[in-house]
């Protein structure tokens, strides 16, 4: 036990919001800081040639990353950097113009957050999206109103100056979503209006520096025009090149990683999950057998799990891999553990140990690859918690030696999933394995409930597997976030034949959501239902009773455990 760093709340969950990838990576940044060494970050790898920029200025809206993300849809790179950032951070970028994003603030509140003054001393484009809209009016000399009531919802957008370079493509009116409270009361010397809705005389602003303020939300799905907008921004108005391809990206990506690591030797463990196939692969096709990877079988993965990864990577890509089985270690140490938490607790402290041990082996190593992304990069600096500060509060794990004194390797800390995607497909990896669904690090063990044990991880196997097989079958794998079977405790009478049977109660659980943070249970068909049931009963030895999971979240977890 660390006895330096205390465990906070109990009852506290060790869930993360993501794959088993970042799981891994927490593990192995726990056990770095454990002794006694802070990871050192990782150079930027950002493409270089050609490079330029729309920067987000974050005012901390929900929808903040979504600007991001649509802005790159148009392949134009994109940044989100927090409202205090120095110009320093930003010029590298060669930014080509601004957006301001929503947020919770009041402009007239004496705390508000405000524009950093060289966005307008720069002299590029500019625009303000809801908060950011009224921000930018405070700072040159209009007048923001707090509004009587909160517009919140569909509006109808109709154009004023249809001429503006912001509209081409717009038909006259179209729907909109708003969500504010303050109005502009007053526009700043030299703007006019551009359009407007039933409830907002002012919805569009603008002025001939290329100023220009919305009051609705162009980035979310339900102002389907907003794309548009958001296009005629980037082209039109700051006249960005369409260079932000993945094609691009991985020439780039490939020459800085020769670039960083040279001669030097660099480690990555593989799960088999997208983040951590991609890394590889890309660091793989940079400095070939430089590159180590550890592939730790826990027993906790599904069937042909195991086969299927290594297939991949050590016979089609050839890459150099450590596979540990150390199934045995783990169901040894999960034996008698019921309690979830518990059970990640001790599937974490086990990694490090296996990892720790096979890494030792390789001899020097100078560099720890890891499949961080964009969104965890920019939770991290965020004060929401990260997936990596939930588990670290919480991990009581043994550090890797000190002499592992390793630099981070992180080729897609600025890439989105869906880019990440993008970059598999694009690098030749199978499309089963770049459009695999979420897993978590656990494994198999957070679906069964209670005590895991060789017998239960078989039938559990056994089930999932069927699920997995029909949900392909059906074409629903990849609308599903995820789809899965869970054993449950409860044994219920049945019967087969002439016989009286006792067996397990399997769950089945399907949802669809865009970050596991919400979800929906999916309305899967009830024939497809119909034969997962009865595939589950009649081929899984030990199982006469099937039901489906009909709960969201919240109030319910995706996972069970
Ligand atoms: P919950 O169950 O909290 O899950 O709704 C949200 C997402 O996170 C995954 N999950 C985990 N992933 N380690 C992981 O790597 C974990 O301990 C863990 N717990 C949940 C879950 O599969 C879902 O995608």
């Amino acid at each position: 036990m660390d006895k330096t760093k205390p465990e906070k709340a109990s009852n506290k969950s060790h869930r993360v919001a993501t794959s088993g990838d970042i799981e891994v990576s927490t593990y192995l940044e726990i056990a770095k800081e454990i002794a006694g060494e802070q990871p050192t970050p990782s150079e930027e790898v950002i493409p270089e040639a050609e490079r330029e920029a729309i920067i987000v200025i974050d005012f901390g809206s929900q929808y903040s990353l979504l600007i991001a993300r649509r802005v790159r849809e148009c392949h134009v790179y994109c940044e989100l950097v927090p409202h205090d950032t120095p110009w320093e951070r930003v010029a590298p970028l060669n930014p080509k113009g601004f957006i301001l994003s929503g947020g919770p603030a009041s402009v007239y509140d004496p705390e508000a957050p405000l524009a950093p003054t060289y966005i307008y001393e720069s002299h590029l484009p500019i625009l303000g999206i809801c908060y950011g809209m009224q921000v930018l009016t405070k700072q040159l000399g209009g007048q923001v109103t707090p509004g009587t009531k909160r517009e919140y919802g569909h509006a109808v957008l109709h154009l004023s100056d249809a001429d503006s370079q912001l509209f081409t493509g717009l038909p006259d009116s179209s729907p909109v979503w708003m969500s504010h409270g303050d109005k502009i009361g007053e526009m700043p010397p030299s703007f006019r209006a551009l359009a407007y809705t039933e409830n907002s005389p002012l919805a569009v602003m603008g002025n001939d520096d290329q100023i220009f303020g919305l009051q609705f939300h162009p980035e979310v799905a339900h102002t389907p025009e907003g794309k548009t907008i958001l296009k005629n921004f980037v082209y039109q108005v700051c006249g960005c090149k369409e260079n932000w391809t993945m094609g691009n990206f991985i020439n780039e990506s490939i020459a800085r990683i020769k670039e960083q690591v040279g001669e030097g030797k660099v480690i990555s463990a593989l799960s088999g999950g997208v983040d951590s196939s991609v890394v590889a692969t890309l660091i793989h096709r940079a400095i070939g057998n430089q590159l180590t990877c550890i592939f730790v079988n826990n027993g906790l993965l599904r069937r042909e799990e195991v086969e299927r990864t290594f297939n991949v990577f050590r016979l089609n890509l050839g890459m150099n891999i450590i596979y540990v089985d150390a199934s045995e270690r783990f169901l040894h140490r999960l034996k008698g553990v019921i309690d979830p938490e518990m059970k990640r607790k001790v599937i974490g402290d086990e990694f490090i140990k296996v990892f720790e041990k096979e890494a030792d082996k390789i001899g020097k190593v100078d560099f720890l690859a890891q499949g961080t992304l964009y969104p965890d990069v920019i939770e991290s600096t965020s004060s929401v918690s990260s997936a990596s500060a939930t588990i670290k509060t919480h991990h009581n794990v043994g550090g890797l030696p000190a002499k592992m004194t390793l630099k981070l390797l992180e080729p897609l800390r600025y890439l989105f999933k869906d880019e990440v995607r993008q970059v598999g497909l694009e690098l030749g990896l199978p499309e089963e394995m770049v459009w695999r669904q979420p897993f978590p690090g656990p494994g198999l063990a957070i679906r069964i409930i209670g005590e895991v044990t060789k017998e239960k991880l078989e039938i559990l196997r056994g089930a999932d597997f069927i699920v997995m097989n029909e949900i392909k079958e059906a074409n629903l794998y990849r609308q599903l976030w995820q789809s899965f079977a869970i054993l449950t405790d409860v044994k219920s009478v049945g019967v087969m034949g002439d016989y009286r049977t006792y067996g397990y109660l399997v769950a089945i659980r399907a949802v669809t959501s865009q970050d596991a943070m919400t979800a929906d249970w999916a309305r899967l068909p009830y024939d497809l239902l119909a034969r997962i049931s009865n595939r589950i009963v009649n081929e899984v030895p030990g199982v006469n009773r099937v039901v489906y999971d009909i709960t969201s979240k919240p109030p319910s977890t995706i996972e069970w455990e």
